[in-house]
């Protein structure tokens, strides 16, 4: 069976005055919902807290909600983006001195633990957690902001990943956050990745659902041909 390669469109870049039409934009074509919580510390910027991904899971009950923490100390942050009803959680590596406690604990409770890399981390950091990883984020931008350029060393760790996944028979999907758009989703995808972010290049499209659509056709020609 050919490979699937999800994409999670980023609320980052979404109206944030009005999300519903936002999302209502999209028109199903997505596969994820991606939430960037920022704390203004561990990124220069501040967005959601669990309170906007409590509305979300409210009036959207069966939408995945891929949340993604850039916050210092995110263990003392899980319960309350739990309750509020993440699917997936995902904690930067370089934020948490006990990353595997903090993986553990997202399990145990029931959602899918994710950890995340910025640019500037190698992937061998990650090995000792793999095991306990739903989901890989490896991040092609420095975090904080939408609309950055991509930083290609994401592609080697990915690839990286894939590999160990496969030697030892993990079972996390890779996923790849920032500056991906048109130009380079096709080569991403190729590089091993199966969730691809994407803000900016979405939700400035003027239809987002053919945006949608036209991109993951193309995803799956080069899939194919490859
Ligand atoms: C960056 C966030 C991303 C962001 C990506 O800090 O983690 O999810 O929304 O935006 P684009 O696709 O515009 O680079
Ligand atoms: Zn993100």
């Amino acid at each position: 069976m050919m490979r699937e390669v999800l994409f999670a469109p980023s609320l980052l870049s979404a109206d944030i005055l009005d999300v519903r039409s936002s999302i209502a934009a999209l028109r199903g074509e997505h596969d994820w919902l991606h939430v960037d919580v920022m704390d203004g510390v561990f990124v220069p910027n501040i967005t959601f807290g669990p309170g906007f991904v409590s509305a979300l899971r409210k009036r959207y009950p069966v939408e995945v909600l891929d949340v993604h923490l850039m916050v210092e100390h995110p263990d003392r942050l899980i319960d309350s983006f739990l309750d509020a009803g993440s699917d997936y959680l995902t904690v930067h590596l370089e934020a948490d001195r006990h990353i595997h406690r903090t993986l553990t604990m997202i399990r145990e409770r029931g959602a899918r633990a994710g950890v995340s890399i910025n640019p500037g981390t190698p992937e061998e950091l990650l090995r000792p957690v793999l095991p306990l990883a739903d989901l890989v984020l490896v991040m092609s931008v420095n975090p904080g902001f939408g609309g950055q350029s991509f930083i290609p060393s994401a592609l080697e760790k990915t690839k990286s990943l894939c590999r160990w996944r496969e030697a030892s028979h993990y079972n996390y999907r890779v996923e790849m956050d920032g500056g991906i758009g048109w130009g380079n989703a096709a080569e991403i995808a190729l590089a091993g990745c199966d969730v691809i972010v994407m803000g900016s290049a979405v939700f400035g499209a003027q239809d987002p659902a053919l945006f949608l659509q036209e991109i993951k056709l193309n995803v799956k020609e080069a899939i194919a041909h490859a």
